[in-house]
């Protein structure tokens, strides 16, 4: 299940068949369901490198992040970081390894503590994580500030009295303060102003260029994909249904799902792509989930095989592709 294209890299990150499902109350005195938020989501990250997570808002991308930052625990599936599964880690290991994935989140007014001037909210990772004396932390705090753009009179000052785009840069440079190996960012630049969005994925792809980091950049937009990814994951409803390099998929995306992302983003090269998709309605409710392919209620191509029989991920044409007549239709 892992994107061909990639077998023989460095991987820093993989993830075997992850998934994750919530219990949630149905009402007063109406029991439990189940969401089933991500279903069997694989793939590996090289060193380095860039995957790109994309899907509309309530597809699962969220609940990956936070399962391959430990933050939650997957109900099912594996988590290789630096070659180690962490589901047998020991203690120690899992202590060496939690510094290697760091993350940054969506909204960077409700992801730094009002109250702690920026020096020391930096400086924190290294008191908890490293030897460093006190002297040595702050030399450190404000070689980063300046890695990320920041000044160094902004030391001692407030997160309140940044911008937005500042304070992203203040969360990417508290993100980075260990030098992860692995970077997961969750919609970084979705709640910045358009014209700080484009400042904020140069920092990306200038920190990457320096320190050596790969990501996992989550995001709903196809032209922020475009712009920063190597390899691009397209989830629908909790499932991967599409996955490959990123020339492979923009220049010829094949699941309709993906085309029909695409045909929504104006702001990307439009010419090779032949067929149109149109897309409408929502995304169906977690509480009452299609039988068959999750896409088919939405699919112009859906056949009754669609609404009966789960598609299952599969290679084609140099990518992975979870539909059963994509060869048909294009
Ligand atoms: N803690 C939770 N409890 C119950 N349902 C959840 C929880 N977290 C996410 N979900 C559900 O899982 C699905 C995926 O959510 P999420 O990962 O946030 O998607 P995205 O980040 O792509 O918008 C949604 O249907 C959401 O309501
Ligand atoms: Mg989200």
């Amino acid at each position: 299940m892992n994107n061909p294209n990639l077998a023989t890299e460095n991987i820093i990150l993989e993830a075997k068949a992850l998934s994750r499902h919530y219990a949630v109350s149905k009402g007063f005195l109406k029991g439990h369901a189940t969401v089933k938020a991500l279903n069997d989501v694989s793939f590996k990250l090289a060193a380095g490198k860039t995957l790109a997570v994309v899907g509309e808002s309530g597809c699962g991308k969220s609940t990956l992040a936070r399962q391959l930052t430990l933050i939650e625990e997957p109900s099912s599936g594996h988590l290789v970081i630096d070659g180690v599964d962490i589901a047998t880690a020991n203690t120690t290991s899992l202590k060496a390894l939690r510094p290697k994935v760091q993350m940054v989140f969506q909204n960077p007014f409700a992801s730094l503590n009002p109250r702690k001037q920026i020096g020391t909210m930096l400086a924190e990772p290294l008191l908890l994580n490293t030897d460093l004396n006190a002297e040595q932390r702050e030399a450190r705090v404000r070689e980063m500030l300046k890695i990320v753009g920041l000044r160094p009179e902004h030391y001692h000052r407030y997160p309140h009295m940044f911008s937005g785009g500042q304070r992203q840069r203040i969360a990417i440079a508290r993100a980075m303060m260990l030098k992860p190996a692995v970077l997961v960012a969750d919609e970084p630049t979705s709640a910045l102003d358009v014209s700080i969005q484009a400042q904020i994925l140069n920092l990306f792809m200038d920190l990457q260029d320096e320190l050596g980091t790969a990501y996992v950049f989550v995001s709903h937009n196809l032209a922020v994909v475009e712009h920063i990814a190597d390899d691009v994951m397209v989830m629908y409803f909790g499932s991967t249904v599409e996955y490959g390099d990123k020339k492979t998929i923009f220049d010829q995306p094949l699941h309709p799902y993906t085309r029909a992302l695409m045909s929504a983003t104006p702001a990307i090269r439009q010419e090779d792509r032949r067929v149109k998709i149109k897309l409408t309605g929502e995304l169906p409710s977690p509480l009452n989930p299609p039988t068959g392919c999750a896409f088919s209620t939405r699919c112009p191509h859906a056949n009754e095989r669609c609404q009966s029989e789960t598609p299952v991920l599969r290679p084609l044409a140099n990518r992975m592709i979870a539909c059963h007549h994509v060869e048909t239709i294009v």
